[in-house]
């Protein structure tokens, strides 16, 4: 597993943990915004060293963006013993150790990751790749970076639009794993949150997950509750007016998937109720036109080895935990969604 590092001081903590490394050469990726609001608070910590800036937004994730980070590493002469600081977003570090992971088979990396969802999401777990041709994450590797350095001082300066979008991640981790986790969520306002014990605490239940089913055979398919009918939503979404963030469609599919859990795995009402509640107050409500519903419902089955009508989901049994390989009809998907439909916010 990748080591953890939560700081209290970011360039002090940064600086103390390049002054333990030995490398050859240095090298900092950011995207547009990470740069111009996380790179000075740490440039002076930084020994000698090149960075290389890319326009922030998922759609530049893509071989475009890697090739020209290829080549500023080669410009610059990085060998095997270079060290990569990836400093941004998912994107980011998603892309940056996907560069690091093949340059010349592979040199260091740490992650320093500046939004919310990578803190508890996109940087613990060793995914990383880029989207291709319109396909999410289809090329990458899995690969562990040297360390993992998270300040919550980053968070500062993040959209808050933003900060909700990675917010639906930590409601997530309560849901799947521990009720007393959400329980907490919902008596905090979640603006002013202490995202330092939130963090801490995400990342260790996606942490102890990962741990026991590093490659997704079985349990880590847990992490994708909500994200079966919310991914469909995102996709479907990028084409409209109403742009959703990840996590805004990821609470639309966690409402939808814990209808399913009541529906075809014993989740009570009650839960049901309480779901739906901390969602739609954390979250606006979306207006899914119903003549969409059969096509959001057709992209959840894309893609998906499974042929046919059947998917399979991660539901829960109650808050705080979670099954894997349910078996989910169309049918079923669009109730989920007409179910969404008839809520008030
Ligand atoms: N590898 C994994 O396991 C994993 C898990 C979940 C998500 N992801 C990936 O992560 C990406 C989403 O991550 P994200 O939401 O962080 O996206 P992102 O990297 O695009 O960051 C979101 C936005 O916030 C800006 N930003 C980041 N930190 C900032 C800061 N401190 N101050 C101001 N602006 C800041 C970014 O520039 C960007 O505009 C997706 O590509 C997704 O596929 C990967
Ligand atoms: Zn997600």
């Amino acid at each position: 597993m990748e080591s953890i590092i939560f700081s209290g001081n970011i360039a002090q903590d940064l600086e103390r943990f390049l002054a333990s490394k030995r490398y050859s050469k240095l090298g900092v990726i950011a995207d547009s915004n990470s740069f111009s609001a996380c790179y000075p608070l740490i440039s002076e910590a930084l020994p000698e060293h090149s960075y290389f800036s890319f326009e922030a937004g998922e759609i530049n994730k893509n071989i475009d963006t890697c090739t020209k980070i290829w080549q500023w590493m080669t410009d610059q002469g990085f060998d095997r013993k270079a060290l990569i600081i990836n400093l941004g977003g998912g994107v980011t570090g998603d892309m940056g150790g996907f560069c690091a992971s093949t340059y010349k088979r592979g040199i260091r990396f740490v992650n320093i990751p500046t939004s919310l969802l990578s803190q508890v999401d996109a940087s613990v777990g060793g995914k990383l790749g880029i989207d291709f041709n319109g396909f999410k994450n289809h090329i990458g590797v899995f690969n562990i970076p040297e360390a993992v350095i998270i300040s919550t001082t980053f968070l500062a300066t993040l959209p808050l639009p933003e900060l909700r979008s990675g917010y639906a991640e930590v409601i997530k981790h309560g849901l799947i794993r521990n009720a007393n986790y959400f329980e907490s969520l919902k008596m905090q306002g979640w603006e002013s949150q202490n995202w330092k014990d939130i963090i801490e605490k995400s990342v260790s239940i996606k942490r102890e997950v990962v741990e026991k089913d590093p490659k997704e055979d079985g349990l880590r398919k847990i992490l994708n509750f909500g994200h079966t009918v919310g991914h469909a939503v995102e996709s479907f979404y990028l084409d409209a007016d109403r742009h959703l963030l990840h996590g805004e469609a990821i609470a639309v599919g966690m409402i939808a998937e814990a209808y399913l859990s009541k529906k075809l795995c014993g989740l009570s009402t009650s839960a049901l109720d309480t779901i739906t509640e901390f969602l739609l107050f954390v979250f606006d409500k979306i207006e899914i036109p119903a003549e969409d519903l059969e096509k959001i419902t057709q992209l959840c089955f894309q893609d998906k080895k499974n042929e046919g009508k059947v998917i399979n989901c991660s539901l829960l049994r109650r808050i705080g935990e979670c099954d894997y390989n349910i078996p989910v009809s169309s049918e079923n998907i669009i109730e989920s969604l007409n179910f969404y439909n008839t809520l008030k916010k």
